[in-house]
């Protein structure tokens, strides 16, 4: 008996050189609900792991984009209707939270382009990816007080280490939406733009991210999330090892020769 084939909840565009790929060396993944705000079923974020270990695995992807589909919003969260009958036992057989911890783990870096709502779960994947560009409709928040829980992939902690406590209690304590401009001026977004320049100034942010050599792109973001993680001793010593280790790549040899005979650098990712 053959299987039936999954339904189709997410698009991914991969890098390829010249005009068929979005962006050299840039994977696009967008998520693909828009009837129901793209909300985050089991089935879209086994998708959404599915592409992004491929392209973590994928030497001709540097950096992803995740967007939504339509017009009105990145994730309006966790798929409410699916959740409605859940029960402790249920969540945990379909081991949700193993899922976000992969997206915790890729290696290479996410920028998050948001357009509309990003609210609850939704809030947490734009708040996981390392990039957030952000139109000036975008609305972040974490509505799920709302629902009678509170969020569960990571908002309270990333929320409040973006924020600071005063405002993410608020947030998470009333369910508050965060208009894009509240959220680019407290720091919870890279870059503000225009509605309809959302998409390409991500990607646009991405090629600059893929144009730098690999292996310390990967070495930074790792360094940049222990921050979050480690006390300033152990953090620093991290970025230390790290900085150390890059000087064993022919990357850093090309980078620093290249500088010192005025010509532009030609990146391996070795
Ligand atoms: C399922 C959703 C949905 C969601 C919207 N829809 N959000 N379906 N799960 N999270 C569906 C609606 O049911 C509706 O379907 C369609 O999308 C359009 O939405 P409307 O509500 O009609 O639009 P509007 O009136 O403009 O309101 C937009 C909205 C509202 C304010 C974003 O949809 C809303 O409050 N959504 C829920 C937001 C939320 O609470 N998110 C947190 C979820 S909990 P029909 O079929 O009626 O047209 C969570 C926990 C994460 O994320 C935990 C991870 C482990």
């Amino acid at each position: 008996m053959t299987e039936p084939e999954a339904p189709h909840r997410i698009c991914v565009e991969l890098p390829a050189p010249g005009p068929d790929g979005p962006v050299e060396a840039v994977a696009l993944i967008t998520l693909d609900r828009p009837e129901v705000l793209n909300a985050l079923d089991s089935e879209t974020m086994r998708q959404l792991v599915e592409a992004l270990e491929r392209l973590d695995a994928d030497d001709a992807c540097r950096c992803i984009v995740i967007t939504g589909a339509g017009e009105r919003a990145f994730a309006a969260g966790a798929d409410i209707r699916e959740m409605a009958e859940a029960t402790p036992v249920s969540l945990t057989r379909v081991n949700t939270f193993a899922r976000w911890e992969h997206i915790r783990r890729v290696r290479k870096p996410i920028v998050a382009a948001v357009r509309g709502y990003a609210l609850g779960g939704g809030c947490e994947l734009a708040m996981a990816c390392d990039l957030v560009v952000a139109a000036d409709d975008a609305v972040f928040g974490q509505p799920e007080i709302k629902l009678g829980v509170i969020p569960g992939a990571g908002g309270t902690q990333r929320l409040t280490r973006a924020l600071g406590k005063a405002k993410a209690m608020e947030l998470i304590l009333t369910g508050r939406n965060l208009p894009a401009k509240e959220a680019e001026a407290r720091g919870l977004v890279t870059k503000l733009v225009a509605r309809e320049a959302t998409l390409p100034a991500a990607l646009e942010l991405a090629a600059q991210v893929a144009a730098m050599p690999a292996l310390a792109v990967m070495a930074a973001k790792e360094a940049v999330n222990r921050a979050f993680e480690l006390s300033l001793e152990a953090g620093l010593e991290f970025e230390r090892r790290n900085f150390l280790l890059l000087f064993g790549s022919e990357d850093q040899k090309e980078g620093m020769r290249a500088f010192v005979e005025k010509r532009a650098p030609g990146w391996k990712g070795r």
